[in-house]
């Protein structure tokens, strides 16, 4: 006689919108948190001893205790292209698969970039909150200027998926594209692109927007300290839709106050979800909520995609989309 099979049985950590979910049902035992809150540290240790398998967020911290008490575990579906919330060292010594959410996001968080890149230059903030506070009152030459964006230069820091999306884009706009990688692209995609390659230096030195997209980890902390910010042009604009400690918050805020950079338009914070108050006290930075991917569409598909993940994982076949 066969034995059973036991479903395995997985977490997610948050809700997760899309009825992908639904299928993951179907073969594992499911626990959802279906509350508007994080699970506080002692409830993810605790929920995690008996699963196979977890879908978490970059707010769940998954390093080695977090592994050791998860003896059953077989993969790790994070919901992002991001996974600098993972230790992936003690995951790969403990054969814990671990997976992303790269590409279906690409197109959601480049429109967010230039969201923020025009909303800053063109100071679309400015001009809601001058409009409901009832200032507008009559059209003049010189309300609420703002610097062109069209023609200009933009240096791109880190040209992979989103980087690429961010230059297309920046193309439509007329915009010399500069960009700074680890690796070159071959000439074909420079080609394509109308990308040139430059130093980081001289891309922080003759760029008017400066757009971040490259992964966080150690050797990309403060990427941006008060160094980069001084090569900026007093009229130069920074855009972060990476992670916040690509950026030296504190020193970005000082560079702000002296005027030493024109503006930042900034999705992510050095210690989300605090922000410094030099960033909320100033007037030349426009900011969302680490929304760079949040659109409904893309949100159901990374559900789908950390699903499918999940899914193959657990029915030991390859991930789809495997970090290592
Ligand atoms: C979001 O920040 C992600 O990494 O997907
Ligand atoms: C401005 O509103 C213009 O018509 O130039």
């Amino acid at each position: 006689m066969l034995k059973e099979l036991r479903k395995p049985k997985v977490l997610i950590t948050r809700y997760v919108p899309g009825n992908a979910v639904d299928r993951l049902k179907e073969i594992a035992e499911v626990e959802m948190n279906m509350e508007d809150r994080d699970l506080s540290r002692k409830e993810l240790l605790e929920k995690i001893q008996d699963k196979d398998g977890i879908i978490s967020v970059l707010s769940d911290k998954i390093d080695r205790e977090f592994l050791e008490s998860a003896t059953k575990l077989k993969v790790v579906a994070n919901y992002a292209v991001g996974f600098n919330n993972i230790d992936i060292q003690e995951a790969k010594k403990r054969n814990v698969m671990v997976t992303n959410t790269p590409d279906v996001l690409t197109e959601a968080t480049a429109d967010m970039t230039w969201t923020l890149l025009l909303a800053v230059s063109r100071r679309v903030i400015d001009g809601d909150r001058f409009i409901r506070q009832g200032d507008f009152i009559g059209w003049t030459p010189t309300l609420l200027l703002g610097s062109a964006v069209s023609n200009k230069t933009i240096g791109i820091l880190g040209m992979g998926r989103i980087g690429q999306a961010v230059a297309e884009r920046a193309a439509g706009f007329g915009m010399k594209i500069l960009y700074y990688n680890r690796t070159r692209l071959g000439i074909e995609a420079e080609k394509d692109l109308q990308l040139h390659y430059v130093s980081k230096e001289d891309l922080l030195k003759q760029s008017d927007f400066v757009s971040l997209h490259v992964p966080y980890n150690s050797a990309t902390h403060y990427l941006i300290d008060k160094d980069e910010l001084d090569l900026m042009k007093k009229t130069a604009f920074l855009i972060n839709t990476s992670r916040g400690p690509l950026v030296n918050e504190t020193e970005l805020a000082k560079a702000l106050d002296e005027n030493r950079i024109a503006g930042a338009g900034l999705d992510v914070f050095e210690e989300e979800p605090k922000v410094s108050v030099g960033l909320m006290k100033s007037p030349l930075v426009t900011m969302t909520p680490h929304v760079g991917s949040g659109t409904l569409e893309t949100r159901e598909k990374m559900t789908e995609l950390a699903v499918e993940n999940m899914i193959s994982v657990l029915s030991g076949k390859e991930a789809i989309t495997p970090v290592w």
